[in-house]
């Protein structure tokens, strides 16, 4: 596996590998690399010829007061793990490389980046569609590899694929959990002992909503209330929104459908954790 810093070296390799026709697979990733992470890059090597995996704690999708300095970083313990995933190159640029001084170009979706995580980060997809533009157009993939736990993020890129014309197609991975239900994060670390244990309402939550729809009710409002009471026994859950919406358009819904997705956003002291389940699909945990 290489390592590789330089935007413009891992350019050249990309343009290399597309001149000799191999077909490139993509992983962005922010590092802490935990199984949920490992399952798209699995994915991308059964079908990639060469499988690029990129690290990088993105600056321009975190807020004032966001957690940027504390988010976890572990370059060599990642590498040891894309490794052994059979990566062949691990992007790893740093800030000044991605925006030297001047930078001054963004990518926006509207719309979609309103509802949810877009009404509680401003700004945050701003910076996530900007630099996964930016490594779309670095990288050169084929095909890019999300995961649905950031249900909205995935919604978004494939929006700001369609619209900008970059010829790649995203695939979409299902959420990869711990043993007991919590959606694996990269912030589970920052968790201290108490509130990991009610961090467990959260998929909690997701399942009391699967039960509601499946013995037969079909108001939104109802559903909710159980998910949010549900929630609202753990003392520190501090929600910052639980909502049932189209999984396509993300609006909310009134009524669930077979469209309808349940996503939550729940904060514990500073860290602040997202899931989210499609309610007429099992909720196997
Ligand atoms: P990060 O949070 O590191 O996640 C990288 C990819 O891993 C995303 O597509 C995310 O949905 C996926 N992922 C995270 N946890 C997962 C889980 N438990 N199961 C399945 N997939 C999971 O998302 C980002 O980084 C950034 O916003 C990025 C797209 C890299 C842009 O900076």
């Amino acid at each position: 596996m290489r390592i590789v810093q330089s935007p413009d070296g891992m350019q050249h390799l990309a343009m290399d590998a597309r001149r000799n026709g191999q077909k490139i697979a993509f992983v962005p990733t922010m590092g802490f690399l935990h199984e949920g992470h490992l399952s798209l890059c699995r994915a991308a090597r059964e079908r990639g010829d060469l499988v690029v995996l990129s690290i990088f704690v993105n600056p321009t999708q975190f807020g004032q007061g966001e957690d940027f300095e504390v988010y976890p970083r572990d370059l060599n313990r990642d590498a040891e793990l894309a490794k052994s995933t059979g990566v062949d190159i691990l992007f790893a640029p740093d800030a000044a490389s991605m925006y030297p001084d001047g930078y001054a170009t963004y990518v926006d979706v509207e719309r979609l980046t309103e509802p949810l995580c877009g009404a509680n980060r401003p700004g945050h997809f701003r910076g996530v569609t900007t630099v996964v533009a930016k490594l779309f157009n670095i990288v050169r993939p084929d095909m890019a590899f999300f995961g649905q736990k950031d249900f909205q993020q995935l919604a978004v890129i494939r929006r700001m694929t369609r619209d900008m014309n970059f010829p790649v197609e995203i695939v979409g991975m299902p959420i990869v959990r711990e043993e007991d239900g919590l959606a694996m994060s990269s912030r589970n670390v920052n968790l201290s002992g108490h509130y990991r244990h009610q961090a467990l309402a959260l998929v909690d939550a997701l399942r009391v909503g699967v039960d509601a729809v499946r013995q037969g009710k079909s108001e939104a409002r109802l559903v909710l209330l159980e998910a949010r009471n549900r929630i609202g026994r753990e003392p520190d859950a501090d929600i910052d929104y639980i909502q049932i919406c189209h999984r396509d358009t993300l609006e909310d819904m009134e009524q669930v459908t077979e469209d309808s997705v349940l996503l939550l956003a729940v904060r514990f002291g500073d860290v602040r954790l997202i899931d989210n389940h499609v309610l007429n699909e099992e909720l196997n945990v």
